[in-house]
């Protein structure tokens, strides 16, 4: 599939950007919010709120501008995480693209989404023997092994395969990507990879090992990062392991430099995605190491608005609240990172904005999509749209307070496809059987 940004090529001066929009696939039309060529209040009034809208043109774009950045060598992993539907997997592939996956569940939906695995990395510091063995049963491409007790286990699954098992040995470089504490990950107090002065003693147990083979190195130092020198400063970590003893880099085929593209969330410039290409991949070609890339917010979180109904306003103490119908099981990253999303209103009123905080029906005080935020007046049945909502929403969601997970839609252009339903109470209760 050719990357094509319809909304972003169009010149139609109707179509005026949408502020907070990290992508121009949302944008307003005589005052309302549109996305593509649909409008949104249409979609709320077809599918039911709360919904999320994704569009299709929007993630093509994404994947084109990876793709240009990086060149048609370099690996596009999609990490499925950031948003696992179905059909968002299957446009993924329609762009040629792989898959990070982070559990046995991920695989499963890739075989259910009907698309191939031997292009897949798999990471996770504690990957269950089923994942392990599923995972070399599928052919994927390499594991990110970030635990020195998943060898023997990775050993043993290629041996009963009868095949050496591809690894890529997950290193934490120690490097602050200056991102929110919750999703730093390459700082050597997180969980996550192998310390580089333990690094050593592990390659050396893969490479004795003959039912295991080093592929490469990876290090996912975190999320949405904004600055290219995090990148930089690993890779100065990861040579100069691999330069400490010839063993350390024999063989090695791959670089894995993860995800954590950040985007702009209505506030800043997204990650210079460019610039992270620039800078790293000279180096990789001079060692004749493959790029492998694992981004997922990226590619998805601007192709994504939750569109909420407003249920009723709420005057009490300093505060004045916006009471919505989306809540924190439906969109978890304001209560659980502090993330702040861009709001807007499906539909503008005319009036003086006032500052809200925009919370849902659960039971928490930590139930809120936005705190303190200036928007203009709100009545009942008034639509919001959170933006920037396309990654790490719907993946997210839960059924706390026995709420229903939202529906997905999927535009493209004047079409829209429902691509999950909202769910049924039946099936909240289906597993809940009598023993
Ligand atoms: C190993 C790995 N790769 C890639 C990603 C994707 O990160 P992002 O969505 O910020 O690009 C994650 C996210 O947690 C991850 O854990």
């Amino acid at each position: 599939m050719a990357a094509s940004d319809p909304a972003a090529d169009s010149v139609d001066p109707s179509r005026i950007p949408c502020p907070g929009a990290g992508h121009p696939a949302f944008h307003l039309r005589d005052g309302e919010l549109w996305c593509e060529d649909c409008r949104v209040a249409d979609l709320a009034a077809e599918f039911g709120t709360p919904l999320y809208v994704y569009s299709g043109a929007a993630i093509d774009s994404r994947v084109g501008a990876v793709r240009a950045a990086f060149g048609a060598d370099a690996r596009i992993c999609y990490a499925v995480k950031a948003n696992s539907n179905l059909t968002v997997l299957r446009r993924m592939h329609a762009h040629g693209i792989g898959f990070d996956v982070v559990s046995g569940g991920e695989l499963e939906r890739l075989r259910a989404a009907g698309v191939p695995t031997d292009g897949v990395v798999f990471a996770g510091v504690g990957k269950e023997p089923w994942e392990i063995d599923a995972a070399v049963a599928a052919g994927i491409l390499f594991f990110n092994v970030e635990s020195e007790h998943e060898l023997p286990l990775l050993a043993a699954a290629g041996r009963r395969a009868g095949v050496q098992v591809p690894v890529a040995l997950r290193l934490n470089p120690d490097v602050d990507a200056g991102t929110h504490a919750y999703i730093s990950t390459g700082k050597k107090d997180n969980k996550f990879g192998i310390a580089l002065d333990r690094a050593g003693e592990v390659v050396a147990a893969i490479v004795r090992d003959p039912n295991l083979r080093l592929a490469g190195y990876h290090v996912h130092l975190g999320s949405q990062l904004q600055e290219v020198s995090p990148y930089v400063a690993a890779l100065d970590k990861v040579e100069a392991f691999v330069d400490a003893a010839p063993e350390h880099g024999a063989g090695v085929t791959h670089y894995d430099l993860g995800g954590g593209f950040g985007i702009g969330y209505g506030k800043g410039a997204e990650l210079d995605v460019t610039a992270v290409a620039a800078a790293l991949l000279p180096r990789l070609r001079a060692r004749g190491w493959q790029p492998v890339i694992e981004p997922g917010r990226y590619l998805v979180g601007d192709a994504g608005a939750l569109v909420t109904a407003v249920l009723g306003t709420k005057q009490q103490g300093g505060s004045r609240f916006l009471l919505v119908d989306a809540a924190m099981n439906d969109l978890l990253r304001p209560a659980l990172y502090a993330a702040e999303h861009p709001i807007v209103p499906v539909a503008a009123r005319p009036g003086e904005p006032a500052v809200v905080d925009v919370v849902g029906p659960v039971c928490e005080t930590g139930d809120f999509l936005a705190r303190r935020r200036s928007l203009p007046p709100c009545a009942r049945g008034d639509l919001l749209a959170v933006l920037g909502a396309g990654a790490y929403g719907a993946s997210m969601a839960s059924n706390y307070n026995t709420r229903r997970r939202p529906a997905e839609v999927l535009v493209d252009g004047r079409a829209a496809r429902l691509v999950r339903r909202r769910e049924t109470f039946a099936q909240l209760f289906a597993n809940e059987v009598e023993l």
